[in-house]
């Protein structure tokens, strides 16, 4: 038997139709902020992801997708969507004439080579959005404010948004000394990836998983510390803009992301503490650092598989459909022909319809119609059709019509 691989699943049953509705809701909230839809290839050259997320971080050295094509080319299997959005901004020139930010969203599935476990995948499911071109704190407040937007509309509770700035380029690379300073004497308290990383990029030693949680990481420097006035400035707008929007957060001084483009605001949504939902910030240098023109950028993404084990455990039903309107019984094989016009009429007509696939007769279409929790049963009968008729039963109260055959849409649908 071919099993399905480690950290990857089936979506199915209600979690498929969670999914399904969360895709409408969120295309429905995304859509209210103005965002646009962006689908991007799920594999792009190494080097983008490489170079744009930090060779560095432990998503790039040690779980990326990589693999060569048959033409000999490094190739990646999407481990996120922002170098991508990136990629096709620079790709397609669209900084020529930029009048207003660009605004887009993406539910997409994403790839890494992580331990898999509760909530955690090697396929994944993100919704994401980033707004390039522009500088102005609105837009990292607006991106913080959808991503909650859309748990809160959900119905989740327990959220807890934290907040933290990393500075311009020049408040991190100062943080950045500093960092390094505090952590020279202590190198052999940390892990053997860290010992070698702090060197390289202090910043990932806060955010590692085995050292993130020591004493030494709790007294570390802190960001907020080291922002100069413009970065300053800039940090203190986003929380009055989310004031301003009744956004309640949490300043976490600790927090820096495990990606390398991060700049000025950072933030992540947790379920209680730990659970990270969504994780963001502002990106200011990736669409430089990837031979774009320097442009502004910020955005989000959470985690799609996290959110429907939160809304499953909660049993939160989203008004989701899950029974039939109509059970269409037929016994002659002329009836089954009626059965066959008539369902894709209603179906044409709105309603959602099944037939009998198994030839069952009478009772066992009843029971069929019990199981799938039908509003109304059709019964066709051969003496009736020869009169245009068909007997609709009310599958609640067994109440019982007969009804001429070209009004059945309507019957129903004022029922229903
Ligand atoms: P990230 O923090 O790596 O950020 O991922 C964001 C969210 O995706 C996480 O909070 C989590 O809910 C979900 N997630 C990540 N890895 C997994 C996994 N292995 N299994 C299940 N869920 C997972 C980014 O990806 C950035 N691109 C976000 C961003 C967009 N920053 C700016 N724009």
């Amino acid at each position: 038997m071919i099993l399905k691989p480690k950290g990857t699943k089936d979506i199915y049953g209600f979690d498929a139709k969670y999914k399904l509705k969360l895709e409408e809701i969120i295309k429905e909230i995304a859509n209210s902020y103005n965002y646009t839809y962006i689908d991007t290839p799920v594999f792009e050259h190494s080097e983008l992801f490489h170079r744009g997320m930090g060779d560095t971080t432990d998503v790039v050295s040690k779980e990326t997708y990589d693999f060569k094509d048959r033409g000999d080319r490094s190739l990646t299997l999407r481990p996120e969507g922002t170098a991508s959005v990136a990629r096709w901004f620079i790709e397609n020139k669209l900084y020529g004439n930029l009048t207003e930010p660009i605004k887009s969203f993406y539910i997409n599935k994403f790839y890494r080579y992580d331990r898999p476990q509760a909530g955690r995948y090697r396929e994944f499911t993100q919704f994401g959005s980033e707004i390039i071109g522009t500088n102005d704190p609105i837009a990292d407040a607006e991106s913080i404010s959808l991503a909650y937007t859309v748990l809160e509309f959900l119905g989740i509770d327990n959220l807890n948004i934290y907040i933290n700035s990393l500075g311009d380029t020049e408040s991190r690379e100062n943080y950045k000394k500093a960092l390094l300073e505090y952590l020279k004497p202590h190198k052999e308290e940390l892990c053997n990836d860290c010992e070698e990383r702090i060197e390289k990029n202090p910043l990932r030693v806060l955010d590692c998983k085995i050292d993130g949680h020591k004493e030494i990481i709790k007294d570390a420097p802190k960001t907020i510390d080291y922002l100069n006035e413009d970065s300053l400035k800039h940090y203190n707008k986003v929380k009055q803009y989310l004031d301003l929007m009744d956004i309640n957060y949490t300043e976490d001084f600790n927090l820096v992301r495990g990606l390398d483009y991060y700049t000025h605001t950072v933030f992540e949504i947790n379920h209680g503490d730990d659970l990270s939902i969504v994780g963001g910030g502002r990106y200011n240098g990736l669409i430089e650092l990837l031979d774009g023109p320097k442009t502004p950028a910020v955005g989000f993404a959470m985690g799609i598989d996290r959110v429907i084990n939160l809304l499953n455990e909660k049993e939160v039903n989203l008004n989701i459909k899950d029974n039939i309107d109509v059970f269409i019984i037929h016994v002659s094989e002329t009836e089954k022909e009626t059965a066959v016009y008539l369902a894709q009429d209603l179906r044409l007509n709105g309603l959602v319809v099944e037939t009998d696939f198994f030839d069952k007769g009478i009772k066992g279409g009843f029971k069929s119609a019990d199981r799938l929790n039908a509003e109304y049963v059709i019964l066709l009968n051969d003496n009736d059709l020869k009169e245009n008729l068909v007997t609709i039963k009310d599958n609640k109260t067994k109440d019982e019509e007969k009804v001429k055959m070209f009004d059945v849409a309507e019957y129903l649908n004022m029922r229903l």
